[in-house]
């Protein structure tokens, strides 16, 4: 099949169907495609909260400091003006649309703390804030009329005289491959968490719009940036929300003293995510962990607490360790959480390549530079999703359909053909998967050092040779996940490539970039993105550099 729209979203997350909604506002005709239903993408698992400075406490000022800050002086802070300055409005509407906040005794909504801000400004649903969004901006997209293609997965971009004009993907049903042509595509893939072993993200989040946006030629900017989140359930990796220290959980050692007072004395623990992490991986390695973690402490909040306003990690620790947060404590490890970096967009989503914007966590605008504050990450969905459907529905005004892509589809048809035929070497997706994220997490982590960074280059020429061995067990067509796994790990090559070529480039640490043989931020060399440019299949990507905006605050040094 061949279909033809004015704007095509990949992803249905939070950044995807928020993209979606403003682009069919403004008159476009739109469609989402996504590999899973739009209300099982993995916004649904943020459960904190979503930050703004809406209180008559605040100020978008203080929002932008704190989020500079927590970046580590990398954010771009013309970016962080306007997602501090917008967010209010669009949490309201938010709210309008029919999310149920939650409200505190007065009646008004009501905020907790977060890791990095100086006051309380993150408003929440109980701690299934994502969720809570994501099915309300559902309605909304079925109600505007975008068509959702659910369950179909990406697997190349149509590209026509340097355009990107949409995308071929395979509907997982019928195993049939279509392509989707369209005047401007908006990447808004999600993350891709699955690169390593553990993590809190989803098994969907495997960098596809990474690695297909590279491919057409869209840069990607500050790859090295992967946070670690401070607080994830021992063994499983889940996410246990910053929101349990922002109700006032402590972080004990296993001589049960409140350890964050050694790094964090002022913030203790809502220090921002990478000085909590390391300050953890320091109390571990220096044997004042139990068994490889550290425990997160609930039992003074009491039942009531716990149970209102922390429900879903109550239930995860019961189900998964059997342990009750009410009467004991949880014990809890850094884990890959966020990639800060991604495709370099400008504050409008667009991107060097015409045709191709970008929003929420496969984007780069840049607001998190090299560390994310909590709770800022639901904004960025929803503050830069609006901003690039409006804009990519505005430029597809300009463009006028040229048709073509038949031969791209072919050709998608014959590499997938060729994928499924393969005989059986012994190499195995689900393997070499572990294997790629496992490498990840050991030297490409929360710390990186030259040597490390170098195995893990070599061991990924390595992958991306047994890659082309790799088998796909599942030779039917309908819903085929042998293939699709397949064709993920491709991607998952991709980022990891990027990451490791990132990090060995920036000889400083900053923000999650922690490097053992570079342990100082160096504002002089370093206060600069960094910027990756696809040169073709085996080639090594072009290295270049960006300015950081700055527009009121200059680096200091950063302490909590
Ligand atoms: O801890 C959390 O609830 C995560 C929130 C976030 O990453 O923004």
């Amino acid at each position: 099949m061949i279909v033809d729209h004015d704007v095509i979203v990949l992803g249905a997350g939070l950044a995807g169907m928020r993209a979606g909604l403003e682009a069919a506002r403004a008159g476009a005709n739109v469609a989402i495609i996504t590999k899973v239903h739009p209300i099982r993408s993995h916004s649904s698992a943020a459960q904190g909260g979503i930050n703004a400075a809406i209180a008559e406490d605040d100020t978008w000022e203080s929002h932008a400091f704190d989020t500079v800050k927590g970046s580590d002086y990398l954010a771009d802070q013309d970016a962080v003006e306007i997602m501090a300055r917008e967010a209010p409005a669009d949490i309201i509407e938010f709210e309008h649309m029919g999310v149920i906040f939650y409200r505190n005794e007065d009646g008004k909504l009501g905020r907790r703390a977060f890791g990095g801000a100086s006051l309380a400004r993150t408003y929440f649903v109980g701690d299934i804030t994502g969720q809570a969004l994501l099915v309300t901006l559902y309605d909304q997209i079925l109600k505007a009329g975008v068509k959702v293609y659910e369950e179909w997965f990406a697997t190349a971009v149509h590209m026509e005289d340097g355009a990107c004009r949409g995308l071929v993907a395979l509907e997982m049903i019928t195993g049939e491959l279509h392509l989707l042509r369209a005047k401007a595509v908006i990447f808004a893939s999600g993350g891709l968490g699955r690169l390593y072993e553990p993590s809190t993200n989803a098994l969907i989040c495997t960098g596809d719009g990474y690695s297909l946006a590279y491919r057409a030629g869209a840069p990607l900017m500050d790859m090295a940036m992967v946070q670690y989140h401070p607080t994830t359930l021992a063994g499983s990796g889940f996410l246990m929300t910053e929101a349990a220290r922002g109700e006032g959980a402590y972080l004990l050692n296993s001589e049960g003293e409140r350890f964050m007072k050694k790094y964090a004395p002022n913030k203790m623990e809502l220090a921002a995510r990478d000085v909590t992490s390391r300050a953890e991986a320091t109390e571990i390695a220096e044997g004042r962990g139990i068994d490889g973690n550290v425990l997160l402490d609930l039992r003074h909040l009491g039942p009531d607490v716990i149970l209102k306003k922390l429900p879903q990690i109550h239930e995860m620790a019961l189900d998964y360790l059997g342990i009750d947060m009410i009467k004991e404590p949880v014990p809890v490890r850094p884990g890959m959480h966020y990639q800060m970096g991604g495709i370099k967009t400008d504050v409008d989503g667009a991107t060097r390549v015409p045709g191709i914007y970008a929003a929420g966590e496969v984007a780069c605008v840049s607001v998190h530079g090299g560390n994310r504050l909590g709770a800022n990450s639901l904004l960025d969905t929803i503050v830069f999703g609006r901003r690039s459907g409006r804009k990519a529905a505005e430029y597809a005004r300009t463009v006028t359909a040229s048709g073509g892509g038949e031969d791209l589809l072919r050709r998608e048809k014959e590499r997938l053909d060729e994928l499924m035929s393969r005989p059986y070497t012994g190499e195995t997706c689900a393997g070499l998967r572990l294997e790629l994220a496992t490498m990840m997490d050991e030297k490409v982590g929360l710390y990186r050092s030259d040597a490390g960074l170098k195995e893990a280059l070599q061991a990924l020429h390595g992958f991306r040779g047994r890659y082309a061995n790799v088998w796909v067990g599942d030779k039917g067509r309908v819903f085929n996940q042998a293939l699709t796994f397949v064709l993920e790990l491709g991607f998952l090559l991709d980022c990891g490539e990027t990451i490791i070529r990132d990090a060995m480039h920036r000889k400083e640490s900053r923000g999650a970039h922690t490097h053992v043989d570079y342990p100082e931020r160096n504002d002089r060399e370093w206060l600069k993105h960094t910027v990756l440019t696809h040169r073709g299949e085996g080639q090594e990507p072009e290295m270049s550099y960006a300015p950081v905006t700055i527009t009121q605050w200059q680096p200091e040094v950063r302490t909590y």
